[in-house]
């Protein structure tokens, strides 16, 4: 999606040479061994891989929620590998939105709250078109009747539900998710998948890793790591994209 507030050069973002060392009392974890590769904004990209080959890292890179050991990381114009913990939070409430595995809502608050809860991270206080876009973003992913429900009254995709809208609530740059539809059953999978295939073709970019063919078919492009590097990178064509979603369609369990 264009963004006013940001020079792009028509890149969501651009990984140059990036390494990610975790240094532990007795070793050194080299979880990222110097991946490069450059993400056009309105893409859809899955980033699949063993366990442990560096996927959460490399999305933890891209969503600033920590730094690279070496290398650039270019978001927009900006060289966000070289920023400072204030800059990189404010790259993050202005430009990010990212849905973890595990949800990650806060349980004292209602839908609406935990959609806004971005908000606050920029330090102001809301204003009305604020408070009203939180309840529109509600209605889009179709929580209009659950507004002042509390986590534990939710399903599981209910709550994947809030926290994609939560994603969005800062109109970002991209969205990050980290197996998004890992804890899902295939209807709610479903319902996910079908979310970000519209909010990709409103032009947003979008980046998840997930462990499921089925969920990287759907996206228009592959990348997978091994042993933290990138093994390889394929688009995937129209046509796989298309069986893929008729497929989960005519594989839906029946309802009971
Ligand atoms: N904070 C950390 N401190 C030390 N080592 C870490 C840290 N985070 C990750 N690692 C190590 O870095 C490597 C890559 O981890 P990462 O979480 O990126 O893997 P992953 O591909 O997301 O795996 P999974 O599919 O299991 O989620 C692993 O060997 C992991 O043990
Ligand atoms: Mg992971």
């Amino acid at each position: 999606m264009s963004n006013p507030k940001f020079e792009t050069d028509g890149f969501a973002c651009r990984v140059v040479d990036m390494k990610k060392e975790y240094v532990l009392k007795s070793e050194t974890v080299r979880a990222l061994r110097g991946v490069s590769f450059d993400v056009p904004e309105g893409d859809y990209v899955a980033i699949m891989g063993p366990s442990g080959s560096g996927k959460s890292t490399l999305l933890n890179m891209l969503g600033c929620l920590d730094k690279p050991t070496s290398g650039s990381l270019w978001l927009g114009s900006d060289d966000v590998a070289t920023m400072n913990d204030d800059q990189l939070a404010d790259i993050r409430s202005q430009r990010i939105g990212f849905v973890f595995q595990s949800y990650n809502l806060i349980q004292q608050l209602t839908v609406v709250e935990n959609i806004q809860v971005p908000l606050f991270y920029q330090g102001k206080s809301l204003s009305k078109a604020q408070q009203l876009r939180s309840i529109e973003l509600a209605r889009m992913v179709g929580l209009a009747e659950r507004l002042d429900h509390r986590p534990t009254q939710l399903s599981g995709g209910q709550q994947q539900r809030v926290a994609i809208a939560r994603s969005l609530v800062n109109d970002p740059f991209f969205i990050l998710a980290d197996e998004p539809t890992g804890n899902l059953d295939s209807r709610t999978t479903e319902e996910i998948l079908q979310l970000f295939e519209k909010l990709n073709n409103e032009g947003r970019t979008i980046i998840l890793v997930t462990h499921e063919d089925e969920v990287s078919k759907r996206a228009k492009r592959v990348v997978r790591l091994k042993d933290g590097r990138l093994q390889w990178d394929r688009q995937n064509s129209q046509e796989v994209r298309e069986a893929a979603a008729k497929y989960a369609i005519d594989n839906m369990p029946v309802e009971v």
